[in-house]
């Protein structure tokens, strides 16, 4: 069986691709075929051209054969499928995950006459060593030569890996965070010209979750409320994440040119299961908020979900994200929405709604996409003990799978279920845990709101305008295309306001 998939995979070409299978993401990138884990190499082209790379088997639909796949998109979330960008040499190697740079001062040499070359900085994995190497393109990102001084840094070790680099204008560096995986420590190093680097520092840090560390971030944040930019590392875990296999944690703190200090306790960037190897755009001008992509799944049963063997693919992406730091109920959090509001695939509104207690059903059957955002307002959550829950249903009009959720007013707990959806559950896997919980600790000004945007086979959730999210995937058998809103036993003054809008497929066009 996987025999018959993998040779039928490699006689397709590298673009053909059919994005119409119902678990098939509309508004999510998800590669042509094949599988796909973490997202590389994130820059913004000085033409406004977002670049995605991504960890990419186009021979399997396992992980293996790692190559950099390849995707442009003006919006993120309108893709085109690009030529795989960087692969490797022969079968004893694999180019794993790395970063993506704009050099447009000519740092780096490679560049005579322009300043929109881009230097790729990532991990050449073989049996004997885990190495970080750079390939240059002189075409804006499509296709890239491998640095004949390779390897730029060899630290003799077979799991030290995922280079990502950012400038540091106040020293006029390149610098690099990349994990010395087993050994739970980041490291920093410095460049002037991105060939020749020093070790700057090692960051860990004990306590923190984890029995390998992936895919450090660092990321600069300035913060309107303090006049002040903070630096937040985010660290990918896999394994040994809190509920079991990987995810993205961060540690909000300082960087000064060669240290990373952590100030706050650590936190997970999500309460579900779906949420890895997030990396961050370079090359986005000063004045925007940082903006993030994640992969949307979980290395415990990533290679056995069922789009392989009904779609001929495995693997998407999580919607871009914008972020922000503020301060939450005392600490610093990572907040997250989707970008620009999901303005470029946002259709027709097909529901506004409001209810004091029952049911608010919204039918998306119509809606060609399958996809559709919505936002769940609750007000007037007041008295000395708030009473009652604000439940979502997503169910099926042709079977019989649902994915719920919700909120319970008086624990403050926010729950998601995914046992509802049938085409994969835990008796497939068991790692695939139904269920996943949080707490909101209190509702401000008597107020409490969650939305989330619905795409086939995933749900992403965020709960109080993005102080916390949930990635979930799930796979029916059947499409959701209902979304019924339940409110029970709310309080006296609590009323609930429902917005649903039908989202337009990004890969119609
Ligand atoms: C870029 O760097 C190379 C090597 O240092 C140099 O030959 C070339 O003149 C530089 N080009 C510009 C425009 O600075
Ligand atoms: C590289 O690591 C191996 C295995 O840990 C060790 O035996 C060897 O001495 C190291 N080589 C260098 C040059 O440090
Ligand atoms: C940094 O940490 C790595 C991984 O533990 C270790 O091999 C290396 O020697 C450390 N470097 C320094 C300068 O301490
Ligand atoms: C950066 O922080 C480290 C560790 O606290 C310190 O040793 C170093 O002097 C600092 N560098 C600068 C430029 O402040
Ligand atoms: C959601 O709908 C399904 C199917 O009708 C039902 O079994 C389930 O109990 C509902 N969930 C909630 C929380 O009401
Ligand atoms: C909430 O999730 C935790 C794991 O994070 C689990 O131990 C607990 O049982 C869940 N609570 C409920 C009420 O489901």
């Amino acid at each position: 069986m996987r025999f018959f998939v993998l040779s039928a995979l490699a006689s397709l070409a590298w673009a053909s691709s059919d994005y119409s299978g119902p678990l098939r993401p509309q508004v999510r990138f998800s590669p042509p075929h094949g599988f796909m884990n973490d997202p590389n190499g994130l820059f913004l082209d000085p033409k406004g051209i977002y670049h995605l790379y991504y960890q990419y088997n186009p021979t399997g639909l396992v992980a293996g054969n790692q190559h950099w796949g390849h995707a442009t998109s003006r919006d993120l979330y309108h893709w085109t499928n690009q030529r795989i960008a960087i692969s490797p040499d022969n079968s004893d190697e694999a180019i794993f995950s790395g970063s993506a740079v704009v050099d447009s001062e000519n740092t780096s040499g490679f560049f005579p006459d322009q300043d929109d070359g881009v230097v790729a900085i990532y991990t050449l994995d073989t049996p004997e060593a885990e190495t970080q190497h750079i390939a240059y393109s002189r075409d804006g990102g499509y296709s890239f030569t491998k640095y004949a001084s390779n390897p730029v840094i060899d630290s003799n070790s077979t799991d030290f890996r995922d280079p990502q680099v950012v400038w540091h204008p106040e020293t006029q560096k390149w610098v690099m965070a990349v994990a010395y995986a087993k050994d739970l420590v980041i490291g920093f190093y410095t460049s002037p010209n991105l060939k020749d680097w020093t070790h700057a520092s090692n960051f860990s840090q004990k306590g923190l979750p984890g029995d390998q560390f992936e895919c450090p971030n660092m990321v600069k944040f300035s913060v309107d409320e303090i006049d002040e930019e903070k630096h937040v590392l985010f660290i990918s875990i896999n394994p040994g994440a809190p509920l079991g296999g990987s995810t993205t944690m961060y540690l909000v703190g300082h960087f000064n040119g060669t240290h990373f200090t952590a100030e706050d306790p650590f936190k997970l960037a999500d309460f579900s299961k779906d949420n890895y190897a997030a990396q961050w755009y370079s090359n986005i001008p000063e004045d925007q908020d940082p903006i993030s992509i994640a992969w949307a799944s979980n290395w415990q049963y990533t290679e056995e979900v069922p789009t392989g063997q009904l779609e001929g693919y495995r693997g998407s992406n999580s919607l871009p994200r914008v972020n922000t730091l503020q301060k939450v109920d005392g600490t610093w959090t990572v907040t997250s929405a989707p970008y620009d509001g999901l303005s470029t695939v946002k259709g027709p509104l097909i529901s506004r709604q409001s209810t004091r207690n029952g049911d608010i059903a919204v039918d998306f059957s119509k809606v060609d996409s399958n996809a559709i955002s919505f936002d769940v307002e609750v007000s007037g959550i007041f008295g000395p003990q708030a009473t009652g829950e604000v439940i979502f249903n997503f169910t099926s009009s042709t079977g019989e799978d649902f994915l719920d959720g919700g909120i319970h007013l008086d624990s403050g707990e926010f729950w998601i279920n995914r046992a509802g959806t049938h085409g994969f559950t835990t008796a497939d896997n068991k790692a695939f845990t139904p269920s996943f919980n949080t707490t909101i600790p209190s509702f401000a000004n008597g107020r409490f709101s969650y939305s989330g945007v619905i795409d086939r086979s995933l749900l992403e959730i965020f709960l109080n305008g993005g102080e916390q999210s949930a990635t979930t995937s799930f796979f029916p058998n059947s499409p959701l295309d209902v979304l019924t809103v339940s409110a029970r036993s709310l309080g006296k003054g609590t009323t609930v306001k429902v917005n649903a809008w039908g989202l337009e497929s990004g890969w119609n066009s």
